[in-house]
């Protein structure tokens, strides 16, 4: 039997004006009660009744036994949701933030309260990612989990090189379509994707992991040179996160540009959708497709999470029991193009060996292996005008 649920909804912005159109057009045992929002004089499309600004409308309302938090502000979010966690109710989220940098207590407090937090829209929007890796991958051993987690930065990627749009227009686009976050720093930056990566990583390989810790560099410092190198070798440039066991004992973790060919499938990858690589030891490869932004697609997946609480579903983080001596590393070297002005950076990350190196007046750029830990220490150094990284198979 479902159980009935009452909502108190968080926010009601792209993904929450999503997700109740949804709601509208399904007949289940739900009901929306309150909707907690921060600017009481917005026009709403809903009777003003259902708002308030008061959170305890909410979070204190024995009837409400479901909270749905759809907010950007990642502290308030946690505040909400370990309330609500803690006073009994089941709580669902999309704040890839809140989660990646709050779960070990996320997962203490569901535990020591038997209550239950679901976030399938926070990872890749509409993509039934989290899921499939706590119940469907359960027994299998990943080699890895990459792919595009970020619309915004794909969705500008594809307007630059498939229409040749400069950034700032396409990302004034990605923000007027509600794909970019508040502050697109967040998405140009490769930080949602960084926050989603880590979400991936704990139920992947049960690995709890500070994001800080983990090298995020973005598309922000894309150059027309890069563009025009790109596409000279017939590459486009994607923003692409990637966990991989490099051995029985670790997993590394970081989200680069990377300079794809055709011949992989996240060259097709385009504007909003996001894709996720799945390589697993027995099913080998799989690929998921969806759109990664905007408010249906994510408000289907928070739909899916609403809906399965009314069978109390939970995570159970079950490769975490199993992680044992599983470690995150960065210690690895990988392939990169870098463009620099600065020979002193080249020295810097102590290139293990060089493959291409060319220099003009204007444009200088070098190919050849770094450690990730090496990226890592001198990541300042590279987030700055004049340089690009991307990685290069
Ligand atoms: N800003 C995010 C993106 C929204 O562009 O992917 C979905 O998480």
């Amino acid at each position: 039997m479902s159980k009935q649920l009452t909502l108190g909804f968080f926010g009601f912005g792209v993904v929450g004006q999503g997700l109740y159109d949804i709601i509208k057009t399904k007949h289940l045992n739900l009901t929306v009660k309150r909707f907690v929002i921060k600017h009481p004089d917005k026009k709403r499309t809903l009777p003003a009744e259902l708002f308030t600004t008061d959170p305890d409308a909410v979070l204190q309302d024995p009837e409400i036994n479901t909270v749905v938090e759809l907010i950007d502000d990642a502290d308030a979010a946690f505040d909400i949701v370990s309330r609500a966690l803690r006073s009994g109710k089941n709580a669902v989220s999309a704040n890839k933030k809140m989660i990646a940098t709050h779960l070990t207590e996320l997962i203490a407090i569901q535990q020591q309260y038997g209550t239950s937090l679901l976030y399938e829209g926070a990872v890749c929007g509409s993509i039934p990612i989290i899921r499939n890796l706590e119940e469907y991958y359960d027994n299998e051993l990943l080699h890895s989990v990459s792919g595009i987690f970020n619309g915004s930065s794909n969705y500008i990627l594809s307007k630059i090189f498939n229409e040749d749009l400069e950034y700032g227009t396409a990302l004034k686009q990605a923000q007027d379509l509600g794909f970019a976050e508040t502050d697109p720093t967040l998405d140009v930056g490769g930080f949602d994707p960084k926050f989603k990566l880590a979400i991936i990583a704990s139920h992947a390989y049960g690995l709890y992991l500070d994001p800080d810790t983990i090298l995020n560099i973005g598309i922000d410092k894309l150059a027309p040179s890069d563009i025009r190198f790109a596409r000279e070798k017939n590459f486009k440039i994607k923003l692409i996160p990637t966990a991989r066991e490099i051995d029985d004992r670790a997993v590394i973790l970081y989200v680069l540009p990377k300079l794809v060919t055709p011949a992989n499938i996240l060259y097709n990858v385009e504007n909003e959708y996001n894709g996720v690589l799945v390589k697993a030891a027995f099913a080998d490869e799989q690929f998921f497709y969806g759109k990664g932004a905007g408010g249906h697609p994510t408000g289907s997946a928070v739909m899916s999470d609403i809906t399965a609480l009314r069978y109390d579903y939970k995570y159970e983080y079950k490769k975490h029991l199993g992680a044992g001596s599983l470690r995150y590393s960065t210690d690895w070297e990988i392939q990169v193009y870098l463009r620099y002005e600065d020979d002193e950076l080249i020295n810097k990350l102590e290139f293990s060996s060089i493959t291409e190196r060319y220099y003009a007046q204007d444009f200088k750029y070098i190919i050849g292996r770094v450690n990730l830990g090496n990226i890592l220490k001198n990541k300042e150094s590279i987030n700055s005008n004049g340089v690009f990284i991307a990685e290069i198979a």
